[in-house]
């Protein structure tokens, strides 16, 4: 069995109003994998993130980085851990009044870095996103994916040993989304960052995850590698979401519960033509 480097138990989170936003949800994500996260709008996604690294603290169960249980840590212990999770979102969050330099400077200035060493540091890690151009430009005269390339090279600035990226790409157009995602991959492999992605675009799961887990109301339905559970989804809500098959098995579902056959449906198609 591989190291979990990230283990939730038994997660549970409840807001003021409503319904569980998360309901019991336990898995493990292995130490260098790339971890896909599925379900639709309002199923518990960004919940569940901002829960792996206490960013909202769940109200019940618990979260394991590299084996320590986060409720027990200490203020600065889990401080020192969250900077060993480094986060993305669809928005990018950047500091709009400092250069792209200084933003990827940030995070390494609160880590107590001094200046010129945090400054050399950003600096690799604008060329290893391909900006070193824009080191001086600021975030409002970016495009997107380059903003995005810029959130990535601040969130892996103090060598985080894994990446939750929230909607990374779904800002962004097709072509920006494989770029993204290769630099994604590209430091999956360099570093060895276990990589946690969140989205709704079924491709980008396909094209870079090697797990991934569905939810569906709060709860983790199904889960397993991304092969198996995109050509035999077992559960309702990955049928769903899977559409292609999905729509195809919804229909022949249907059709069968109403004694119609695929075959008169599609000759009465071709009839009409
Ligand atoms: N801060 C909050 N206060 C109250 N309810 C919240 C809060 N954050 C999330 N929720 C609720 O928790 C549930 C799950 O929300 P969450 O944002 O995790 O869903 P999601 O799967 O990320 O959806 P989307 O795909 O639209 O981003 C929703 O019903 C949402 O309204
Ligand atoms: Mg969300």
């Amino acid at each position: 069995m591989p190291d979990a480097i990230i283990r939730a138990q038994g997660l549970t989170k409840s807001f003021d109003k409503g319904d569980l936003a998360l309901e019991d949800v336990s898995f493990d994500i292995y130490s260098g994998e790339i971890f896909g996260v599925i379900g639709k709008s309002g199923a518990g996604k960004s919940t569940l993130v901002r829960c792996l690294n206490f960013l909202e603290r769940p109200s019940a169960g618990e979260v394991y980085f590299q084996g320590e249980a986060l409720s027990g840590m200490s203020r600065k212990k889990l401080y020192q851990a969250r900077q060993s999770i480094g986060m993305i979102f669809q928005q990018f969050n950047l500091l709009m009044q400092r250069t792209v330099l200084d933003n990827v400077c940030f995070p390494l200035e609160i880590a107590g870095w001094k200046r010129e060493t945090a400054k050399k540091r950003a600096a690799e890690l604008l060329e290893l996103v391909k900006l070193s151009e824009k080191a001086g430009t600021y975030p409002a005269k970016l495009s997107g994916g380059q903003r995005q390339r810029v959130a990535i090279a601040r969130a892996v600035a103090c060598g985080p040993k894994a990446l939750l990226c929230d909607e990374a790409t779904s800002a962004l157009d097709p072509e920006t989304t494989r770029d993204i995602l290769s630099l994604l991959r590209d430091i999956n492999l360099r570093f060895g960052i276990t990589i946690v992605v969140i989205t709704h675009e079924m491709q980008v799961i396909e094209n870079l995850c090697g797990r991934v887990a569905v939810m569906d109301a709060a709860r983790v339905v199904e889960i397993g590698g991304v092969r198996e559970v995109f050509s035999r989804p077992k559960s309702e809500a990955a049928r769903a979401l899977i559409n292609t098959d999905g729509e195809a098995a919804a229909l022949l579902r249907f059709l069968g519960k109403n004694g119609v056959s695929i075959e008169e449906v599609l000759g009465h198609v071709w009839h009409d033509n």
